[in-house]
């Protein structure tokens, strides 16, 4: 009985601080953000918001204060990630409810009695990032070697080190262009130059490479 007592305290996040994070109250700060990422962190704009559902907690929680340090410099963003708007522990349940966002790569398999919002709803969380043209054998010995100790085998990064399969080619582009003119620092010391040894032609293979894994998930 007592322990049953507990196990429901758990799962509610009470008498678990610095662990369990407030989902619902992560979901209203969402609102704040869904204007430019989307009701369900899904990003907009063909890659002018970027996806944030799915992402890697530890991730979006260390981007979120980079933003507000201003060490990674986002202009639309700044409003709302001062200090007032957007304190640790509303980074803590924001991002933690958006790393919860699961996103379908499939489309559903409607049933005959499934009427259009059924259908709808089905089909609006779905995300399929279109494949970027490029050379696939390339992209994929460029990945396995330089890109895989920190992204992942499969794209799904971990811990500080984002996904990026399910992201936004155009936004993806966009970042490396930023890492290789020194606007946005990548990682602490190893990868500092690594993408400035790659030719523009291996980036957008690597591209290629990231949005083919997506589909063999
Ligand atoms: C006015 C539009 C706007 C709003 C509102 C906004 N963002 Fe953003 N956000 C952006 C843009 C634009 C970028 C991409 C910047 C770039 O290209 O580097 C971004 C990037 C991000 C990233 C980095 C993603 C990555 O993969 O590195 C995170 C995390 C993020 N936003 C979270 C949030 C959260 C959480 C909120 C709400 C508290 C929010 N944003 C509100 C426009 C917005
Ligand atoms: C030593 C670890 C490491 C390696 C190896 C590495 N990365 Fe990263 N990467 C990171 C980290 C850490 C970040 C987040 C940096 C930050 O805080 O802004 C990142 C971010 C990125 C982003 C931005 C993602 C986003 O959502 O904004 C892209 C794109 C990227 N890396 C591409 C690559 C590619 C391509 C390679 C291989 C050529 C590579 N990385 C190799 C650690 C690594």
């Amino acid at each position: 009985m007592k322990f049953k007592f507990l196990v429901l305290l758990f799962s509610l996040g009470i008498g678990n601080p610095g662990n369990a994070q407030n989902l619902e109250k992560g979901k209203e700060i969402n609102s704040t953000c869904a204007g430019c990422h989307g009701e369900l962190g899904q990003g907009g704009s063909r890659g002018e918001y970027p996806r944030l559902a799915g992402q890697q907690v530890k991730y979006l929680e260390s981007q979120l204060k980079a933003f507000r340090a201003r060490t990674r410099v986002n202009i639309p963003m700044y409003p709302y990630t001062q200090e007032r708007e957007l304190p640790d522990e509303d980074i803590k349940d924001v991002a933690a409810y958006l790393a919860s966002i699961e996103l379908p790569t499939k489309w559903p398999v409607f049933k005959d009695s499934d009427d259009a919002l059924t259908r709808l709803t089905l089909t609006e969380r779905v995300m399929i990032i279109p494949r970027a043209p490029g050379n696939l054998a390339n992209g994929e010995a460029i990945y396995q070697k330089k890109c895989v100790t920190c992204h992942g085998k499969t794209g799904m990064g971990r811990g500080m080190f984002p996904m990026l399969v399910g992201q936004y080619t155009s936004y993806l582009m966009r970042q490396m262009e930023k890492y290789i003119k020194g606007e946005r620092p990548h990682d602490e010391e190893a990868v500092g130059g690594l993408l400035n040894t790659l030719k523009e032609e291996d980036l957008q293979d690597i591209l290629a490479y990231v949005t083919s894994m997506q589909e063999r998930q």
